[in-house]
């Protein structure tokens, strides 16, 4: 078969599992073509949906959805009631609507969704010194289950029949969200100044183009704190600061001590 895998990965994470259902793939005799859907224009360029028997989409959970961005660019698509399956990867956390809001809007573009699958990635915080979650993952445990998810994908991709998936586990719980007021709103990367070789990568693959690689700080209101400028920082000047402060209080308020995390799995959703 020829399989599309459309990804969105500022930190690596959901690329990592890209990769390997990839070669899975690959390694069962199918053609598979990779697209991480970060930049605006990779977002803008029209996907030829007449090339590809089945599709792949895979994407981290923020704020317990998708990015939003990718939530717009899901709604430009039409599928022409072509199978495909999708994929989260996730900090530890939780994942909260993800499932439902992208098995909504890739129904909505003309899909048909045959199977899910969600993903313990290391939290995009990690980033920043004095974060630490689920630092070890993806783990061999987590990539065994990308493996199944990528051959009953490929299963139900060639099998003519329509399948369901159950996501009654993914009941809406409201957030409490005043104790959060306010909780994020220093967490913007920001570049100490003396170090920086100007190579400008910070704000060429900004995925809003919100940073400025001069001023060495991001446009507030567009930047979505997905830590990929401090991610591919060539010398490592960019920075978040004081996230040890946060991190204790985030620990806490999620319960999410070192064993509750380490026992978190990854899941194929049938
Ligand atoms: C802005 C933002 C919000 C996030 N929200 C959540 C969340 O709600 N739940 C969670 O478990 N992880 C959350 N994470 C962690 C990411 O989902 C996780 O680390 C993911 O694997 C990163 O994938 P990537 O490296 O491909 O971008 C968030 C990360 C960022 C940057």
């Amino acid at each position: 078969m020829n399989i599309a895998i459309f990804y969105f990965s500022a930190t690596g994470i959901t690329e990592t599992i890209s990769n390997h259902i990839a070669a899975i793939l690959q390694g069962e005799g199918n053609s598979v073509k990779m697209k991480n859907i970060i930049t605006p224009d990779s977002r803008q360029s029209q996907v030829n949906f007449l090339k590809y028997d089945a599709y792949i989409f895979g994407f981290p959970v923020f704020g317990g959805r998708p990015p939003l961005i990718v939530e717009e660019w899901m709604r430009t698509l039409n599928g022409r009631k072509q199978k495909c399956s999708m994929f989260f990867t996730y900090g530890a956390r939780d994942l909260e609507l993800a499932h439902q809001i992208t098995y909504y809007l890739l129904t909505q573009a003309n899909f048909q969704i045959v199977l899910s699958a969600e993903f313990i990635g290391k939290h995009s915080f990690n980033v920043a010194e004095g974060w630490a979650l689920a630092e070890d993952r993806p783990n061999h445990l987590d990539l065994e289950v990308a493996t199944e998810f990528a051959l009953h994908s490929l299963t139900r991709f060639q099998n003519d029949s329509e399948f369901s998936i159950d996501l009654s586990d993914f009941a809406y719980k409201p957030k409490k969200t005043r104790e959060f007021r306010g909780f994020w709103a220093n967490f913007y990367p920001l570049r100490d100044i003396d170090d920086c070789s100007m190579c400008y990568r910070c704000e060429k693959e900004c995925p809003v183009n919100a940073f400025d690689a001069f001023s060495g700080e991001p446009n507030r209101k567009r930047c979505i704190q997905c830590m990929h400028c401090v991610s591919i920082c060539p010398e490592k000047v960019i920075h978040i600061s004081n996230a040890s402060q946060l991190f204790e209080k985030f620990k806490n308020r999620f319960g999410l001590t070192e064993e509750a995390v380490r026992k978190k799995r990854s899941k194929i959703i049938f």
